[in-house]
């Protein structure tokens, strides 16, 4: 693997040799497995946007539901001049229900990887909110660290996360964001969409639409490395397969080769055999205590939780305390 590696260089822009490093060792290793960050270029956001419309995706009309329904004491935790950072941020749909109510905030920093669709969001916002500074960050959020962020002084920090993006987190990825965030928003606050447990038909239908959109969200990673890397991946070939993993109380997304391929990738060739699969998504479910509790273990103090009343869906007030204070 590290021989390969080093193989790996000029056709390759900056932005896409990381892309590159993660592709080749999902095809290098087994099971072969690989980011979802990697589904969001352009098209691969539209599509998420299209699957948020589906009949069968709960997901957003629940939690804009919860928004809808609370947003007012919602905005009071959260206080007055609040500088808000949205963590992956898409369409910027919930953060406006949020800022139609908040008092005054200092201002509004979009962070997302899929950079173009980043950029137009916020364009939009900016309109609907012309007195807010609006700043979009295309960064990687899975590396806090890195994002630039840390020295800012506008105010009081508050983190904004719907979605439950932090279900497409392994757990030990899930704990090490929780802790960077506790740590950025301290003295200030997460407020987090987590998608709960459920009848795992329910689930199922969620992540197998009747129109295929989230097939085409699946494999659009493919295509996306068929145009950026150059590689050939037989697409048709591919069946998108979504299941629920009731031990691991998780969605596993996978692409199944249905027949024999080699699939190059700077120079080098992998076979990939009938049946063998790519993991490119998990979709953890929570139970509402279960999230208190790893919230608590990462530094937050959890303050506020609502849910739909089929409980389908939590969001959750997360206070990042000042030990100065
Ligand atoms: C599940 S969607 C949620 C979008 C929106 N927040 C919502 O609630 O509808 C995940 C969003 O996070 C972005 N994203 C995924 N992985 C990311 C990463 N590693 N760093 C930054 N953004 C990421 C995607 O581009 C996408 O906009």
């Amino acid at each position: 693997m590290a021989a390969v590696l080093s193989q790996l260089a000029a056709p390759w822009t900056d932005e896409t040799s990381v892309f590159g490093r993660d592709m080749l060792a999902c095809l290098a290793d087994k099971p072969h497995a690989i980011s979802p960050k990697y589904f969001y270029d352009a098209h691969g956001s539209q599509l998420f946007d299209r699957i948020c419309e589906l009949p069968e995706y709960y997901v957003t009309r629940t939690e804009l539901a919860i928004f809808r329904r609370h947003i007012y004491p919602m905005a009071a935790l959260i206080g007055p001049e609040a500088e808000v950072i949205e963590f992956g941020a898409g369409s910027l749909l919930k953060a406006r229900l949020l800022l139609d109510v908040l008092e005054a905030p200092r201002g509004f920093v979009a962070i997302d990887i899929s950079g173009e669709h980043l950029n137009a969001a916020c364009t939009d916002l900016r309109r609907s909110y012309p007195a807010l500074t609006v700043t979009p960050v295309v960064a990687d959020f899975t590396h806090p660290e890195n994002l630039p962020l840390w020295h800012s002084t506008t105010g009081r920090r508050v983190g904004f996360f719907p979605g439950s993006t932090i279900g497409n987190f392994s757990m030990p990825e899930a704990t090490r964001f929780l802790v960077a965030a506790a740590r950025l928003l301290r003295g200030g606050g997460l407020l987090i969409g987590v998608d709960l447990v459920k009848d795992p038909a329910l689930l199922h239908a969620a992540y197998n639409d009747a129109a295929g959109v989230t097939a085409a969200f699946n494999r659009n990673l493919l295509v996306r490395a068929n145009r950026e890397l150059g590689c050939d991946f037989q697409i048709d070939a591919f069946r998108h397969y979504a299941f629920y993993h009731p031990a691991q109380q998780r969605i596993e997304m996978h692409l199944v080769s249905a027949t024999a391929q080699q699939v190059s990738l700077n120079g080098d060739r992998f076979a990939l055999a009938p049946g063998e699969s790519i993991h490119t998504e998990s979709s953890q479910k929570y139970t509402v205590d279960g999230f208190r509790a790893l919230a608590t273990a990462c530094g937050f103090l959890p303050r506020a939780t609502w849910c739909d009343e089929a409980g389908l869906f939590s969001l959750h007030w997360l206070e990042s305390p000042d030990p100065a204070l």
